[in-house]
């Protein structure tokens, strides 16, 4: 969806160059068509099961319109707070189609999931399983699945694996043959599913395979002790390429052959819960270029984003490509670093781009996932604003933050 025409970085049919003279910079910018494109390409993926769900990973993206497009196309939605829950449901979600992870939930956002009656609350530790047994007596009975660690690497950043011994999440395999006891005890939650989530960023078949093999002993146990698991949520992960030189992209081809028919014996709903693949690649930060600075031999390209707005980079070393909106001859070698006053506000060090000006504009590609919904205000930066483009077509999703904004909160107890 994003390609250089005649020199110029286009998203869909607009002109990124001549878009990003009109407004101010940095923003955040979003193709409605790569969004349809991938919630197709997962839809036909699972589409030989006879019943699935997608819940979107609220967390990935979260503004309105994103949600709105995703509520739009079917899609329910993986939420991980009642903040989550709330925005789902005020771009017009279902709530039925709302499943509840998280290993910290407390008795408030349980109560707030239960009141609007939500497909699932995945438990991930027995204690929770009992709070949510007790809460659950004020609304009938509650639906909810035991999140499973089935300690299988996922094969990628150790800050994104969830599903191996000693993460925080899910219950061991073991813990659940012990405690069937505990299960069966259950009065108001009612045990209707198992969930795993094993991490995220993960461009193999295999790890999937292997935890789903596993997830199945677990629900063959449970159905012979008398459980009716009628669902089964499959988590998230599917990565992108986000170095094309080095990254494939996911191997869909050997999920199909080897993963789906482990998920048809299931015989169950499955729910899946993608949020990177069908966001990331719809999305740039768009910053421009302060200075060009040269010092001990190393040029910095120095713009006005910072790890404030995507903190990706800083915080799992993650590789995005930076493209200019405008194409200049030749190529430099530059760290593209921002205003932040941190060492690790960089964006890529040593990188090999096409030559950048002071004045000119660059596109930080990638960055529809965990980008914005991540950002914060960090040495006191206003957060920015963000655009949705179909066909030729732009529109605001969100104004960027005001000054006064940013302390509203406080204001009134100045004293
Ligand atoms: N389901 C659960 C329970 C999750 O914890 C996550 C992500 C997802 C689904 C969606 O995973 P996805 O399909 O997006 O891989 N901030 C990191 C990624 C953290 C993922 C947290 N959980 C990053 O920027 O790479």
């Amino acid at each position: 969806m994003f390609d250089h025409r005649n020199g110029q970085l286009y998203c869909d049919e607009l002109s990124l160059a001549e878009f990003a003279g009109s407004v101010p910079t940095p923003f955040y910018l979003y193709a409605k068509k790569t969004m349809l494109e991938r919630i197709r390409t997962l839809s036909s993926v699972f589409s030989s099961l006879p019943s699935t769900v997608i819940a979107y990973a609220v967390k990935t993206n979260n503004n309105l319109s994103i949600l709105k497009i995703a509520a739009g196309e079917g899609l329910g939605a993986d939420i991980i707070s009642r903040g989550e829950l709330f925005r789902y449901l005020a771009a017009g979600g279902d709530a039925r189609k709302v499943v509840f992870s998280g290993v910290a939930k407390t008795e408030a956002e349980l109560r707030y999931a239960m009141e609007r009656n939500i497909l699932m609350i995945n438990a991930e530790s027995l204690p929770e399983l009992l709070a949510i047994d007790r809460i659950a007596a004020d609304y009938g009975t509650v639906n909810v699945a035991l999140r499973i660690n089935p300690d299988v690497a996922a094969g990628t950043h150790k800050k994104i694996t969830t599903g191996t011994k000693g993460n925080k999440f899910g219950v061991g395999i073991e813990t659940i043959r012990e405690n069937i006891a505990l299960l069966r005890s259950l009065k108001h939650a009612k045990l209707t599913g198992i969930a795993m989530h094993i991490g995220s960023q993960i461009l193999k078949a295999k790890p999937y395979h292997d935890s789903y093999v596993r997830a199945k002993a677990v629900l063959e146990l449970l159905r012979s002790e008398g459980f009716t698991i009628t669902h089964v949520d499959i988590g998230g992960g599917f990565g992108i390429p986000y170095n094309e030189a080095k990254d494939e992209p996911f191997d869909f081809t050997s999920y199909k052959k080897t993963v789906i028919p482990v998920l048809e014996g299931f015989d169950a709903t499955m729910i899946v819960e993608p949020g990177r693949f069908i966001v990331a690649e719809s999305g740039v930060l768009v910053a421009r270029v302060e200075y060009v600075k040269v010092e001990a031999g190393r040029t910095f390209v120095i713009v006005n984003a910072g790890m404030n707005d995507l903190v990706r980079v800083a915080m799992y070393d993650a590789y995005h490509e930076i493209l200019p909106l405008v194409k200049r001859a030749g190529t430099m070698t530059a760290d593209i670093v921002g205003p932040v006053c941190e060492s690790s506000d960089v964006f890529a060090s040593g990188r090999r781009i096409s030559t950048v000006k002071e004045g000119d504009c660059v596109a930080i590609m990638n960055a529809g996932a965990y980008g914005y919904s991540m950002s914060s205000n960090y040495n006191g930066r206003p957060r920015l604003a963000e655009y949705l483009v179909d066909g030729s077509h732009v529109r605001p999703i969100r104004r960027e933050e005001r000054l006064e904004e940013m302390i509203t909160h406080e204001k009134e107890y100045l004293q």
